[in-house]
């Protein structure tokens, strides 16, 4: 894909559905009891491998216009699946996947592709194994191809070393197959969809909230039953993001963009930008489906740096190429700190973003946990390597449109995963 620069960007855009919250009504929808109706679910190559792995356990999902039916098969009733389940690039289905299938009375294997089958599962086979679980990693090398036997769960009280939602979802969805108490006890909150929408589902879960430190802690017991929802799906933030951050960078420009979850553990995106100077307005605030919705209005604004670090950073994990964007843009320097999870996204971030800003002309310094990036420089168009990264693909889109003669994204194709209609909700600004 070549982009070049542009002048302005106007308009008005939806955004398609959220992934995390796609993936768990998939998952929370198969694991139920009776029908589960979905309005805007993400079409995204990651949630139909979800889809893909349920209906290979025998749960019939139906796919029209304009929503989905899981008819779910209830807390026990998944089928073993005659062949490996095949999760692409998805961390999320293989992390939160996993904490179900260690309470299955079925063997079953999880197996991805080159970025999933290198990206650490330790993390998750950890806490499920002191639960009782049997899984291991086929390759020894802690990562999936992973392969799971029947076993008898017990809770624990985990003590995550990092704030990540599918380590929290992982052992959560496993206490509901386990003896006693189940609980997760994290640095800072990550994302709460698996909390906010198990319980919409009936389960037996709680949150609470250290008043010593950031601590956050899910507990979940047993239940015998989870029951099917009507769930409309917020437009996903990780998506509107790039919008946010072209409406800001592009000069003269102005766009809206239309039902954006707004979930206070997902919306650091919207502080650092008020922090860099960005005008941003928040309109029509609602709740739909449990998760807080708004259309957000956002108009070209002269940037300057900001310090990013400590408990935001789980709620902007997945935003970072793009804040480094805007960085670049920006005058005056930028700290992105405390962002070590970068080096295990579906590439590291901390690399590939610093090689393809610094190819782009701009003052970029890789950290151990994040960058330092000293904005304002004009950019210059750059051949982009992905490396197949959704993210990265976008978020140097966005950069191209404010640099200098042409930018050359390589497998732009790699956008599917997230945001297949990327580029065409991008035609409608121009
Ligand atoms: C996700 C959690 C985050 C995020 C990923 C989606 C989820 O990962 O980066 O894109 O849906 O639970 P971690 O939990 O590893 O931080």
């Amino acid at each position: 894909m070549e982009i070049g620069k542009i002048e302005r960007l106007k308009g008005e855009v939806s955004i398609p559905g959220d992934k995390s919250i796609s993936h768990r009504c998939i998952m929370f929808g198969s694991i139920a009891k009776g029908i589960t109706e979905i309005h805007n679910f993400l079409q995204g190559a990651d949630c139909l491998a979800t889809i893909d792995c349920f209906r290979r356990m025998g749960v019939q999902i139906d796919e029209t216009d304009d929503k989905i039916l899981v008819h779910g098969n209830g807390l026990h009733g998944l089928q073993a699946p005659s062949d490996t389940l095949a999760v692409g690039n998805s961390g999320t289905t293989t992390r939160l996947i996993s904490g179900i299938l260690v309470g299955q009375p079925f063997e079953s294997k999880l197996s991805g592709d080159p970025s999933l089958n290198s990206r650490p599962m330790k993390r998750i086979m950890t806490p499920l194994t002191e639960m009782g679980a049997n899984i291991s990693s086929v390759l020894r090398n802690g990562c999936a191809p992973l392969y799971i036997t029947p076993s008898t769960l017990h809770g624990i009280h985990y003590t995550s070393p990092v704030a990540s939602a599918q380590i929290k979802s992982a052992i959560l969805l496993a206490g509901l197959y386990a003896e006693g108490e189940t609980s997760v006890t994290e640095p800072t909150l990550s994302r709460n969809h698996t909390e906010l929408m198990l319980r919409e589902f009936g389960a037996d879960i709680e949150s609470t909230f250290s008043l010593e430190d950031t601590s956050a802690t899910a507990h979940i017991r047993p239940c015998s039953e989870l029951y099917g929802q009507k769930i409309m799906v917020p437009g996903d933030i990780s998506s509107a993001a790039y919008f946010i951050a072209a409406g800001l960078i592009v000069p003269n420009s102005e766009i809206l963009i239309k039902n954006v979850g707004i979930n206070s553990t997902r919306a650091g995106i919207l502080k650092v930008c008020e922090d860099m100077g960005g005008d941003i307005s928040l309109l029509n605030q609602r709740t739909i489906s449990g998760e807080p919705i708004a259309d957000i209005l956002v108009r070209s604004s002269q940037l300057h740096g900001t310090i990013v670090s400590g408990e935001i950073i789980p709620t902007l994990i997945d935003e970072i190429p793009v804040i480094a964007v805007m960085a670049a843009a920006a005058d005056g320097i930028t700290l992105i700190r405390d962002a070590a999870e970068l080096k295990v996204k579906e590439t590291d971030r901390i690399e590939t973003v610093t090689d393809n800003l610094s190819a782009m002309g701009c003052d970029i310094t890789a950290t151990e946990d994040g960058m330092i990036i000293n904005g304002g420089a004009p950019l210059h168009g750059a051949t982009i390597h992905t490396l197949l990264d959704h993210r990265i693909a976008m978020a140097f889109s966005i950069a191209a449109l404010i640099a200098e003669g042409t930018t050359n994204i390589l497998d732009s194709k790699c956008v599917d995963v997230s945001y297949p209609s990327f580029y065409d909700t991008f035609e409608k600004l121009l």
